[in-house]
């Protein structure tokens, strides 16, 4: 199943990324049993760290989130998952990938995003759910492709999301202190 989007602008991007934070509580179970894997591909600049942002957004977090690109792992811990945000740009070699130890994180009960994830070849485990975009004229294109059925559930969901906004609300932010 794949899914293209047409992006005008940032704010579209960030209600793509935020439809996908908002349909993963619905994919616990998925989750829980067997780990979710995000892939993101597309030139530097495209928005894959401004999805991913939005994401976590819509998912309560509202501390910096930082582009991985240097720490090439950024995690976080949401209260029924954890959430690991990688950046391989840097690596230059797939076994980085595991010398690095990151295998050990694709598991169950954790979500996995993944920009660069072409640079851990082989190594990476394989993707549920892959968005590739493109930088056009004005905006980006993005084409979200289900690799399993969790991915295809997933995007399903996020659909779903974006064009019935109140089918789930999103998860009440903690107070701020
Ligand atoms: N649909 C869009 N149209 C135009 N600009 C966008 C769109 N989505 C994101 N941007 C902008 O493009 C840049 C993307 O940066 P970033 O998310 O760090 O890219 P990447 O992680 O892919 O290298 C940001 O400046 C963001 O505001
Ligand atoms: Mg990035």
């Amino acid at each position: 199943m794949s899914h293209d989007f047409t992006l005008p602008d940032e704010d579209a991007t960030a209600a793509l990324g935020a439809a996908l934070g908002r349909a993963l509580p619905a994919r616990a179970a998925d989750v829980a049993a067997h780990g979710l894997v995000l892939g993101l591909s597309g030139d530097l600049g495209a928005g894959k760290t401004a999805l991913v942002r939005a994401l976590l957004r819509a998912l309560g977090i509202r501390g910096p989130v930082k582009s991985p690109t240097f720490a090439l792992l950024e995690p976080y811990a949401l209260s029924s998952l954890d959430f690991y945000h990688f950046d391989f740009y840097r690596f230059g070699s797939p076994a980085e990938f595991s010398s690095a130890g990151f295998r050990d994180l694709f598991a169950p009960g954790n979500v996995c995003a993944v920009e660069w994830p072409e640079r851990a070849g082989d190594r990476l485990p394989a993707p549920d759910l892959v968005l590739t975009f493109r930088v056009m004229d004005a905006g980006r294109h993005v084409t979200a492709a289900a690799r399993t059925e969790r991915g295809a559930a997933w995007l399903q969901q996020a659909i779903a999301m974006m064009t019935s906004p109140s089918a789930s609300m999103p998860p009440t932010p903690p107070a701020a202190a």
